[in-house]
């Protein structure tokens, strides 16, 4: 898995350096070129398969798989804001409030935000007019106060609170903060090509809580170095995650259980969705 990953990171790389490239110098821009490098491109690869699956070739694909990697980005930009978690290291460099400032940051996020727009609308992406306003449709609703800023806005309440977490409550908010982007990009492809995401979606709902748990674990048994970013902070934030709210035994084998669940879901596609069982038990087994 990790050198699919890697193969998908080196595509959409190029592709972000082309339409980057586009824009004047400016700090923005350096900051924006920062945020969008170097993460495991889980949701990237999340379109680029569920559009093979759907007869959709890559040349098209990498408009809505970069266009999700750009929405992730700018979440964790603002995510690691001193306001939010106020974090200094990610994807082992320095975040981008850090290396520049506050402003900067709030301004890359914004300007990523609008970026990922763009491109999951774009004329080289989805062939018709109606699949890309489908797309960038979707895309707003994932991304906003119904899904992950909603999310994030739960995540910071739960911190401000006193109480346990229950777990159905830490479980829709996760659905919200990390599900709805993976949703989104597992849907990209049926999407693109007007068919049915039922299926998709629902592996993509059970691999977001799957993949959200395995971050909250990596939090308390991980290390930074292999995470790329501090860890060890969820508890002492207050945060509510499945760990703080059953413990880190129950929450692994939850993470094990939504990944069989996954896998389940993509029967419609038989063996030619391998790729995607794979990262659904990649999810749960990874130290990054
Ligand atoms: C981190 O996401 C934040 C979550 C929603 C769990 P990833 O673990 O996919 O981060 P990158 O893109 O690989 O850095
Ligand atoms: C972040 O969740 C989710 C989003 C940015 C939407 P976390 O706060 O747990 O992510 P990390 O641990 O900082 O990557
Ligand atoms: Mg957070
Ligand atoms: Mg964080
Ligand atoms: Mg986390």
């Amino acid at each position: 898995m990790l050198e699919t990953l890697a193969r998908v990171d080196d595509r959409i790389q190029a592709h972000f350096d082309k339409v980057l490239d586009g824009l004047a110098p400016s700090g923005l821009a350096d900051a924006m070129r920062h945020a969008v490098r170097g993460g495991k491109r889980v949701r990237a690869l999340l379109v680029l398969e569920s559009a093979r699956l759907h007869g959709i070739g890559a040349e098209r694909a990498i408009w809505p798989a970069s266009a999700i990697e750009a929405m992730h980005a700018y979440s964790l930009v603002h995510d690691d804001l001193p306001c939010m978690d106020d974090d200094l290291v990610r994807r082992g460099l320095p975040t981008v409030h850090a290396k520049w400032n506050e402003a900067t940051a709030v301004l890359a996020g914004d300007a990523l935000q609008s970026l990922a727009f763009e491109l999951a609308a774009h004329r080289d992406g989805a062939e018709t007019p109606a699949a890309r306003a489908e797309l960038a449709f979707e895309l707003a609703r994932a991304a906003g106060a119904a899904g992950m800023a909603l999310g994030q806005s739960r995540d910071m309440a739960a911190e401000a609170s006193a109480a346990q977490p229950d777990p159905d409550d830490v479980a829709e908010l996760q659905a919200l903060k990390t599900g709805a982007l993976i949703e989104w990009a597992a849907a990209a492809g049926p999407r693109m090509a007007l068919a049915d995401s039922s299926a998709l979606r629902a592996y993509a709902a059970a691999l977001g809580r799957a993949f959200q748990i395995q971050d909250d674990v990596i939090d308390v048994a991980g290390d930074a170095q292999s995470a790329g970013k501090a860890v060890g902070k969820d508890m002492a934030a207050g945060k509510a995650t499945f760990v703080s709210a059953l413990g880190l035994e129950p929450a692994r084998q939850r993470a094990s259980e939504l990944a069989e669940e996954a896998c389940a879901a993509l029967a419609p596609y038989g063996n030619e969705a391998e790729s995607l069982r794979d990262l659904a038990r990649f999810a749960i087994l990874r130290s990054a």
